[in-house]
């Protein structure tokens, strides 16, 4: 049997006829931007976390660049971030002329490591980014006690940590403002691509709102340059179906964790995730390590045995093109990304593939 890293089926086969039924609500009311699903759909987020506003838009990416903007980082300003993420994070920072300053992470979770973060910190540090990777939450307290001593805004990235927790408290919820991403593989997954901004804070919010409608608050009374940025009523409808099981979803992964954890232990050279005392991980991703420079050949062995992996990421952000010239080393993240391989995860994965998965990984091992 071929094990692929996502297999998406069971999930919408489950919610099948409410798919069905959001779909065609939406296809006979006519609206398909914005309206009265992506109202509901803002109002169930904000309910979800326990936060005052959720502000819709199309991407996670977006949702990254209106929120930095939003909480007022200008160009010429610095924003620290890791540079073991996807592009979104740190591109948010360049996308409205402000720079990007890594800081290397902690190898067992995989994200920022706060004392890197105050090394990095100069006097146009305007806000950092901590990234919940694979489901993990960065160490926020250490990070928003250091923010609020260097007057810094926190934007949490949470587009692979939705429905995770840090000490009890929700991701995204923490930091001045939390950037969720609904690209159709991440925990709560849209039909294409959408995203949301959520905050406490009403000026944040408000402006979040001008950005994503083309800085206006009145239509075709625009205030200042914006985007579109507007986040579809079909993938709020569709998403607004899902958001009631992402819970158990979460749960699901976390069981599917452990049955790897009993599955894996013990195997030489493997190292399995690791969860701090402070997190609830959602396991967006099982991301194992490989030592010694076999990841790619246990990788390789693992495709010809029908099984899928993938390896996020494999450059560190600092180490491409667009940021050479920067001269920094990020030991950490540039070992992890030697070493990083994630397996085949969803709520819904069997006992059968997990076994299937192990036994081709202690395979490759021998
Ligand atoms: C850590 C991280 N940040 C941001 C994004 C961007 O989200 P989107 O793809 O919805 O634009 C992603 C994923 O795609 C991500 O993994």
């Amino acid at each position: 049997m071929n094990i692929p890293i996502l297999d998406l089926a069971p999930e919408i086969d489950l919610l099948w006829e409410n798919l069905n039924a959001a779909f065609e609500r939406v296809m006979r009311s006519g609206q398909f931007i914005m309206g009265a699903e992506v109202t509901a759909f803002e109002a169930e987020i904000a309910a979800y976390l326990g936060v005052k506003y959720a502000v819709g838009v199309n991407s996670g990416t977006d949702a990254l660049l209106i929120a930095l903007r939003a909480l007022g980082v200008q160009p010429g300003d610095e924003v620290i971030t890791t540079p073991f993420s996807f592009i979104a994070t740190s591109e948010s920072a360049e996308a409205l002329g402000a720079t990007s300053v890594f800081a290397d992470i902690d190898p067992r979770t995989f994200n920022l490591d706060p004392a890197q973060v105050e090394a990095a910190i100069t006097p146009r540090t305007r806000a950092i980014i901590p990234v919940h990777l694979y489901g993990h939450a960065a160490d926020m307290d250490a990070l928003l006690e250091i923010a609020a001593r260097h007057r810094l805004c926190v934007l949490e990235d949470v587009a692979q940590a939705f429905g995770g927790r840090y000490r009890g408290r929700k991701l995204g919820t923490m930091g001045d403002a939390g950037a969720l991403s609904f690209f159709p593989s991440k925990n709560l997954g849209a039909f294409g691509d959408a995203g949301m901004i959520v905050t406490d804070r009403d000026e944040v919010a408000e402006m979040a709102k001008m950005l994503r409608a083309h800085g206006a608050r009145k239509k075709y009374y625009n205030e200042i340059i914006g985007y579109n940025s507007r986040l579809d009523a079909l993938q709020a409808a569709l998403l607004r179906v899902k958001l009631p099981y992402l819970d158990a979803f979460c749960d699901g992964r976390r069981a599917a964790a452990d049955r790897y954890r009993n599955l894996l232990t013990g195997i030489d050279g493997l190292t399995l995730p690791f969860e701090a005392d402070y997190a609830h991980h959602v396991y967006h991703q099982y991301t194992v390590r490989i030592a010694d420079g076999r990841r790619d050949t246990v990788q390789r062995q693992l495709a010809e045995a029908g099984i899928g992996t993938m390896v996020y990421y494999p450059v560190p952000l600092h180490k491409l093109p667009i940021y050479s010239g920067r001269g920094a080393h990020f030991p950490e993240a540039e070992r992890a990304a030697e070493e990083v391989l994630s397996l085949p995860m969803s709520p819904h994965i069997s006992a059968e593939a997990q076994a299937q998965v192990a036994d081709a990984l202690r395979a490759a091992f021998r």
